[in-house]
């Protein structure tokens, strides 16, 4: 198999990142992650790079260019498929363009509900009784591409926020690289 080259953007924990470079690892998954990029110097996930040796690049967004030099960095890299894990920064419409059906992200909630930040809050709020998450591909809207797939699981009583957002990212981590698995795998 022909693994496509993959970068993962990140801003934070990384943990959705450990989750997709331990499975690409595996031999007929369909993705090698060649490429971290994070907007954040201070994101914990950059040590994942380090761990699995994989090249990593920091990126002040603030810098008009930024954007440009990110898709110098992809194509060098032949890159054909970009993973939103925890990137907290909006992808301008030209960069869209760029990589036009060949962006996916993952989201804490089953959309279309619950965009956008604080979703665990407004779950419990709106006294849900189902929560999970949606890989999806990644359009101008926030969190409104077409889904791939989604992970649902019951909300119990004793819930709160944390163990909301554990049992989430558990799920999160099949999700992600199941949909990857369905995107390559199924054509
Ligand atoms: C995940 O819950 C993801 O759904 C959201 O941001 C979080 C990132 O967590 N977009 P991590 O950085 O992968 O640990």
């Amino acid at each position: 198999m022909v693994k496509k080259n993959t970068c993962v953007f990140i801003s934070g924990a990384g943990s959705n990142l450990e989750a997709l470079i331990k499975n690409s690892r595996s031999y007929n998954f369909p993705i090698n992650i060649k490429l971290i990029i994070s907007n954040n110097k201070k994101a914990k996930g950059i040590i994942f790079a380090k761990k699995y040796l994989i090249p990593y690049k920091i990126f002040n967004m603030k810098n008009y260019l930024a954007e440009t030099n990110i898709l110098k960095e992809l194509t060098v890299r032949k890159i054909s498929l970009i993973c939103l894990a925890g990137y907290m920064k909006i992808l301008s419409k030209e960069f869209l363009k760029n990589y036009k059906g060949k962006i996916i992200n993952i989201h804490p909630s089953l959309l279309p509900k619950y965009k956008g930040l604080n979703t665990f809050k407004r779950i419990l709020k709106n006294d849900e009784k189902i929560a999970g998450c949606t890989v999806h591909y990644v359009s101008q809207d926030l969190d409104s591409g077409k889904v791939i797939l989604k992970k649902t699981f019951k909300i119990s009583k004793s819930d709160d926020e944390k163990s909301l957002k554990k049992k989430t990212q558990n799920l999160e981590y099949k999700a992600f690289s199941e949909a990857i698995r369905k995107i390559y795998l199924s054509n």
